[in-house]
């Protein structure tokens, strides 16, 4: 159950897919007073992430999660909350409640009670989550070759979130599983490039772990792209 939104250039897409995520916002505010998104790390939010911090809307309300966080310090170059630290909490968005996944703990698995608390009080559903792809057709944390894929990926699975060696890629991680990210009224899944854009598109066939959120019937899902 998902959908395309094609663009000619990224700006427009980040321009767009902005205002679209501060619309999802706005109206969890109006309703409910307050509202949570979740965002993912990597180069491809940065820009966008800089158009959401000028939208306009009662950031103070607003919860700021990581979909999921390389097991590093909070300063590091790698992290993902450093990343939205720089890129979406300013201008308008510095308001924001931010909530990383990283704590003093040796090793994400060690950290995974406190991190459950941590989003314990958090907004549910999402008011949106905005995942990328890796060229491998990993999202979140799922990495195709993690030994807890399936515990990852499994949609009626009680845990929010799990810790994973993604193999692939640097760092453990602390990721929110398939179940905690299906608990939100919106996914949008950001990428560009012809190559991500056939990866996505072949997911099914190749049982990449981005067609978990694709064939899922649960959460509407927009695919959000750009050359
Ligand atoms: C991470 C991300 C990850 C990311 C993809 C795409 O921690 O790496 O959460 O899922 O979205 O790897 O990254 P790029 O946008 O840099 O290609």
């Amino acid at each position: 159950m998902s959908s395309w939104r094609s663009f000619e250039c990224r700006e427009q897409l980040d321009s767009e897919l902005a205002n679209q995520i501060a619309a999802c916002l706005k109206l969890d505010i109006e309703r409910h007073g307050t509202a949570s998104l979740a965002v993912s790390g990597g180069n491809t939010p940065k820009a966008m992430f800089r158009h959401l911090s000028n939208c306009e809307l009662a950031w103070s309300k607003v919860d700021v999660i990581l979909v999921d966080e390389r097991w590093v310090a909070p300063d590091s170059p790698d992290s993902n909350e450093r990343l939205v630290r720089e890129n979406l909490l300013h201008n308008r968005a510095s308001d924001a409640r931010l909530h990383g996944l990283k704590t003093a703990d040796a090793d994400p698995e060690n950290a995974l009670a406190e991190l459950h608390a941590r989003l314990a009080h958090i907004s549910r559903p999402f008011s949106a989550v905005v995942l990328g792809m890796g060229g491998d057709g990993h999202t979140a944390s799922w990495f195709p070759q993690a030994s807890n894929l399936r515990e990852l990926l499994d949609p009626l699975g009680s845990a929010e979130l799990a810790a994973t060696d993604p193999i692939s890629a640097p760092h453990r991680r602390a990721t929110l599983t398939l179940a905690a990210v299906l608990n939100s009224r919106n996914i949008f899944i950001h990428i560009t490039g012809d190559d991500k854009k056939a990866v996505l598109e072949g997911a099914a066939d190749t049982g990449a772990p981005v067609a978990a959120i694709l064939e899922q019937t649960i959460t509407p899902v927009t695919i959000w792209w750009a050359p």
